[in-house]
């Protein structure tokens, strides 16, 4: 039996020791043949060795915990080609954005594999220039492998389930540090998150890790200034009231300068 289908038969027996139908039918909806021969590319290129169990059951994504072939720990996000949600909710990302020019949106599939590479040169672009995001370490069709945030298995919490745990201090060591991580999102990678929220972020060793980049659109983008604005008022909306209101900085007019050495005209402010 090929390795591939031998995890594959194991995480199936766990899900069905829980007894729950949905996810019993889950599990044969996420590895449908297409799938696993994305799957199987990985495994053959050493990017994926196992994947040892689920991290998250999202709409539009599943992410397992795994191993790479030399057993670090990877997160495989896996997009779901079944998901008709998502159809309507990525156009409005891609209509407009360059690198989607001459692709069909009625092609589905191809639609989403774009969307995992989209995540892919994300990643990449924003760890070039020195964004806190996981590693990303391998792309194929609707299957994105990156670096594990968390232990053993164990995924580090996102930005709000750490917030109550969070002392005044790590709060603010931690909101100092995601305002330059946005700042060198747009003034050095060019990109705007557009999905940025305390959702998004996870706390790990008391420092923010930036995840979940597929629709991180580039300062061209029609929409990129709407976006940003929606993007840092999530941020100063969250972080105003974890630190009383105190010691925020006016994040909107600091990247004000970048946004006009790309030629666009904010006006007004978040
Ligand atoms: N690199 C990673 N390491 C550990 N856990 C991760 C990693 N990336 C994502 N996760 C976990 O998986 C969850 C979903 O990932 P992500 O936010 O990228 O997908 P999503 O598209 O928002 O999925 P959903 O449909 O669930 O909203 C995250 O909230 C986080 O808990
Ligand atoms: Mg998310």
């Amino acid at each position: 039996m090929v390795r591939g289908a031998r995890w594959l038969k194991r995480l199936r027996e766990e899900e069905e020791r829980v007894k729950d139908a949905d996810l019993y039918k889950t599990i044969e909806e996420v590895f449908d043949s297409a799938t696993m021969s994305h799957i199987y590319r990985l495994e053959a290129r050493g990017v994926i060795w196992e994947l040892k169990g689920v991290v998250s059951a999202g709409k539009e994504a599943r992410v397992y915990w795994g191993k790479a072939r030399d057993g670090s720990d990877i997160a495989v996000k896996i997009y779901l080609t079944s998901s008709a949600e998502f159809r309507k909710s990525i156009r409005k990302y891609i209509m407009g954005d360059p690198r989607f020019e001459g692709i069909s949106t009625s092609n589905y599939r191809r639609l989403i594999y774009e969307w995992a590479r989209k995540e892919y040169r994300n990643l990449k672009r924003m760890g070039e220039v020195g964004v806190r995001v996981p590693k990303p370490l391998g792309v194929s069709g609707n299957v994105i492998v990156m670096e594990f945030i968390g232990e053993e298995g164990y995924r580090a919490p996102l930005l709000v389930e750490a917030a109550s745990q969070l002392s005044l201090e790590e709060a603010r060591s931690i909101y100092v540090d995601v305002v330059g991580q946005v700042k060198r999102m747009v003034c050095e990678a060019r990109l705007v998150h557009a999905d940025l929220s305390e959702y998004n972020i996870m706390v790990y060793e008391g420092e923010p890790w930036i995840i979940d980049v597929s629709q991180a659109v580039q300062l061209d983008h029609p929409n990129a200034l709407d976006f940003l604005k929606r993007d840092i008022s999530n941020v100063q909306d969250f972080f105003s009231k974890l630190l009383g209101g105190e010691g925020l900085t006016d994040l909107y007019s600091e990247v004000v300068p970048c946004l006009r050495e790309e030629g666009l005209e904010p006006q007004g402010s978040t």
